[in-house]
């Protein structure tokens, strides 16, 4: 068959969003349509000159359903596939494979879109898990010799000759100090790692009035806590102080960016309470989590800094340590749950997911 006769006879597929390729027994390519050039990153001439099995690195795998569906006169296949290709991301496909009659097949090849996200995930959980443990290690080596050199610097205070107490205490005063400055920053850093105290089940609302009382105690005017609450939620086990230092972290971070809307007046936090069902946190399928948003009308998180706001010592604020996400986001672990976040100017959202029993 000549190609524009290919062309022509599969006109229709060229408006198709999914890739369709169009090959003989021997797996070569005769058409493909644009969805499937932008796939695979190859134009059509390129494709037409190749042999679809020898794309990937393991070709073999998507060869051998083609085979079978020709031995076996089916009148289609389906398989989730991930095609490797060299030097670049695999490819994860939904395929169907049908036969067309005289040794023809048309393939089709469906991103499968969730697989792309929990790999995504999956390296961001590993790449934190990482982070956490070298800021652990290194926490821990600066917490050794600052009790020592505490210690020295108030020794040396009391070996001071009298005539100079009062200029060279200037100096001592400061190393102790700081001293203590980094200890309590130091001990921050240690903080997330004592294991949650699961004493009894937990009332999600209670958690977010505890915060809103909290947060309103500290900004009485300007800002408006509105409180948008699925009252179905049901209870779980948890730890309740440390949810609500998330909560409290996430909203006060809120109600500090919306420092000039406090001023006008029209400052507002939504506290948002949903369940989602069929969700995969952390790599585990649950049937029904807590979808939790707290939401600022403020400015957004500054673009530079967004994509590692869940970093130690990242801060965006004159006086910030850069703890308070990062701590909220092992507690949110802790608990088996992920904390995500969309920002833009006027609206930023975070959102925690938590499974339910
Ligand atoms: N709702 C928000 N709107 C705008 N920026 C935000 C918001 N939440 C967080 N940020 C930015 O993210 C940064 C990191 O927040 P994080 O709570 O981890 O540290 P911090 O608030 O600077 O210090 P602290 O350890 O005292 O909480 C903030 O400094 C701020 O720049
Ligand atoms: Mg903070």
């Amino acid at each position: 068959m000549s190609s524009t006769e290919t062309g022509s006879r599969y006109a229709g597929l060229d408006l198709l969003a999914s890739a369709v390729l169009l090959t003989d027994g021997a797996g070569q390519v005769h058409y493909a349509n644009p969805a499937a050039e932008n796939l695979l990153e190859l134009s059509l001439k390129s494709l037409q000159r190749h042999r679809l099995p020898d794309l990937f690195l393991n070709g073999m795998e998507l060869a051998a359903l083609c085979n079978q569906v020709l031995i076996h006169q089916y009148a289609d296949l389906r398989q989730d596939l991930t095609l490797q290709r060299s030097g670049r991301e695999p490819l994860h496909v939904n395929s169907i494979v049908c036969a067309l009659g005289q040794g023809e097949l048309l393939i089709e090849l469906r991103e499968n879109v969730q697989q792309l996200k929990l790999d995504r995930e999956e390296r961001i959980l590993d790449q934190s898990q990482a982070n956490k443990e070298l800021i652990r290690n290194l926490a821990h080596e600066i917490k050794n010799p600052l009790g020592g050199i505490r210690g020295a610097a108030q020794l040396l205070e009391l070996e001071l000759p009298p005539h100079h107490l009062a200029d060279l205490q200037e100096y001592t005063q400061v190393i102790i100090k700081e001293a203590d400055r980094l200890q309590t920053l130091v001990d921050r850093l240690l903080a997330p790692h004592r294991k949650p105290h699961i004493v009894g089940d937990v009332n999600i609302h209670e958690v977010c009035e505890r915060v809103r009382s909290l947060i309103l105690a500290e900004f009485p005017q300007g800002l408006t806590i509105r409180r948008d609450y699925d009252a179905s939620i049901p209870e779980f086990r948890g730890d309740m102080e440390q949810l609500i230092q998330v909560v409290l972290n996430i909203a006060h971070n809120a109600a500090q960016a919306l420092q000039s809307r406090i001023a006008q007046g029209d400052a507002e936090i939504v506290l948002r309470t949903r369940v989602a069902r069929q969700v995969t946190l952390a790599k585990v399928r649950y049937g029904l989590a807590l979808d939790l948003h707290i939401i600022d009308n403020g400015p957004g998180i500054a673009p530079e800094i967004r994509d590692r706001i869940f970093y130690p010592l990242v801060s965006g604020r004159d006086g910030g340590s850069g703890l308070g996400l990062t701590l909220a986001q092992t507690f949110v672990q802790q608990h088996l749950g992920v904390i995500e976040c969309e920002s833009r100017p006027g609206l930023t959202d975070f959102r925690i997911l938590l499974p339910l029993p």
